[in-house]
């Protein structure tokens, strides 16, 4: 995971527009549900969705990353977050939506545990709550020894990462960043182990979770959105 490189995931990230998407998550739950009111965001990270639902929504946050999860409190210190994995958590309450965005759901690297994440994303459903779910790559899509490497700069330091994916099972992703500022380079490695699932593997977790689904093509990033309704 991001536990070496959390203070430069936003940097490597800052492409990403995280208020247009949670425009679009509002009218997706608003459109579906008009009088949603609270929200849980599985695999929150840094809070950056979090930081703009906020304003719409009654707004939870869950990860199992302790370093994610202290810059999400810094950057919204008003939205209540807990440190959990995605397939155990238990907070006994509630939501009208809950959220597990940008290839969280791919960090359950297994069948089961997807279909485990998926159950505890149901059970902490209201009825007529809705899941949103934004799967990692399809296996289509997924290309062994992809080699791609970027370079971000902010006021406080430079990261270069070159990212490899290797040929294990459903997925690995080598990680390598050089992280410099003012005193110093540092080298750190992180090894994401992942897995990608079939579009039928998605809808048979949500099936036996009991939620009625809906896939959107495109979606916020275009990898697509699976969206369900528990009944
Ligand atoms: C690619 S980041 C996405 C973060 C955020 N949703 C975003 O859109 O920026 C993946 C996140 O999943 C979290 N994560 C990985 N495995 C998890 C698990 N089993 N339970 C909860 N969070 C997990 C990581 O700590 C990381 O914050």
């Amino acid at each position: 995971m991001f536990t070496k490189t959390a203070k430069q995931y936003d940097a490597v990230y800052s492409y990403k527009d995280y208020e247009s998407e949670s425009e679009l998550i509002t009218s997706m739950v608003r459109q579906r549900v008009e009088s949603s009111k609270t929200l849980l965001d599985v695999a929150c990270g840094t809070g950056k969705h979090l930081k703009h639902l906020s304003k719409q929504f009654d707004c939870t946050g869950v990860d199992l990353d302790t370093e994610m999860l202290a810059i999400a409190k810094d950057r919204i210190p008003d939205v209540p977050l807990h440190n959990g994995d995605m397939c155990e958590f238990n907070l006994n309450t509630k939501f009208d939506a809950v959220l597990c965005l940008f290839s969280s759901i791919g960090y359950t690297k297994t069948i089961e545990r997807m279909e485990q994440a998926i159950a505890n994303m149901a059970s902490h459903l209201q009825p007529g709550g809705m899941p949103l779910v934004e799967p990692w790559i399809s296996p289509e899509a997924w290309l062994v020894g992809n080699i791609d490497s970027e370079t971000y700069k902010t006021d406080e330091f430079v990261v270069t990462r070159m990212m490899i994916s290797e040929p294990v099972e459903r997925g690995r992703l080598v990680l390598e960043f050089l992280i410099g500022d003012s005193n110093s380079i540092s080298e750190v490695t992180e090894t994401h182990e992942m897995g990608w699932f079939t579009h039928d593997e998605y809808l048979n977790a949500f099936k036996k979770a009991g939620l009625l689904i809906e896939h959107l093509e495109g979606g916020l990033t275009g990898r697509g959105i699976y969206i369900g309704i528990k009944a």
